[in-house]
């Protein structure tokens, strides 16, 4: 694990002009990498160029990392991330986060592609995810426990005893900033509980009406092990999916995958405006 860290931040260190400002971490879920594609010539690492890394294989996601300056912070982002369903443990599909996290950032900010449970929301709209119930919790143990890295001995004391409190993922100033960014750009944001599976097939109509019942509002196949470990480092941490499409027993909405693409393109300009807003507010902290 130290052999990533170390070779991320001899790369990542080259590409910061200004080291002395502060980082923000941003994980880019499914056709939501809009965001990296607004840094002004950014520096692109694959995570297999980075040992230990594996190449990302979904549909969607690019697999790398782009570093370099947004609204006057430094901020690295991972276009793309692994998944369970492509056959990585939790350890091994964390381990971009855990390399971001070891870069000490002031805060992540992670995004994923959702399916809507709950029938208020609509396909498109943004949700802070201020709580989740996880189906990977057998797979979760080593996940940010590396008690070699000293990173995450040190703030694990920092720290003590967080992980108890009822909402240990979503830091309430940054959701505030993004209900005002959304008030302000016209676009619409919930609040909801994520539910994580490992798919990589999407629910039946009785798991989705079992989920609902049990008060999941989104349901979707990342985003939990990234916000445990960013929350186990003691960052602070902003969840973000977007409803992509209504995971609803006989909807009459029917999704094409254009459909998808089209939403994911808006939403990802609205997620754009969110992370600007963040960025924004931690230039004077
Ligand atoms: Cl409906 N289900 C899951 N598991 N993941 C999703 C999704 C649904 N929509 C986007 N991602």
């Amino acid at each position: 694990m130290s052999d990533s860290t170390e070779r991320f931040r001899a790369l990542a260190d080259g590409g910061f002009v200004d080291s002395n400002l502060p980082l923000l971490a941003v994980v880019l879920g499914s056709g939501l990498a809009g965001l990296a594609d607004s840094i002004e010539s950014p520096t692109v690492i694959r995570y297999e160029s980075i040992p230990g890394l594996a190449a990302s294989t979904a549909a969607g996601h690019r697999g790398e990392f782009l570093l370099g300056q947004i609204a006057g912070i430094r901020v690295v982002t991972m276009a793309g991330r692994l998944h369970a369903y492509e056959g990585h443990s939790i350890e091994a599909l964390t381990r971009p986060m855990a390399v971001m996290a070891a870069m000490n950032p002031v805060a992540v900010i992670v995004s994923c592609a959702a399916g809507g449970l709950n029938p208020r929301y609509r396909v498109g709209d943004l949700v802070v995810i201020d709580e989740h119930i996880s189906l990977l919790h057998g797979q979760m143990g080593a996940v940010g426990a590396d008690r070699e890295l000293p990173e995450y001995q040190a703030l694990e004391r920092k720290r003590a005893g967080a992980l108890r409190c009822g909402r240990p993922t979503c830091d309430e100033t940054f959701t505030k900033i993004a209900e005002r960014t959304a008030r302000e750009a016209g676009f619409r944001l919930c609040r909801g509980t994520y539910l994580s599976v490992t798919g990589p097939n999407y629910e039946t109509r009785a798991e989705c009406r079992m989920m609902k019942n049990w008060g999941a509002d989104l349901v979707g196949m990342s985003t939990v092990p990234e916000v445990v470990l960013a929350s186990r480092a003691g960052l602070r941490t902003l969840a973000v999916g977007v409803v992509t499409n209504m995971a609803i027993p006989d909807s009459p909405a029917t999704t094409t995958h254009e459909d998808v693409l089209t939403v994911s393109q808006a939403a990802g300009m609205n997620l754009e405006k969110v992370v600007r807003a963040i960025a924004r507010s931690l230039v004077h902290e």
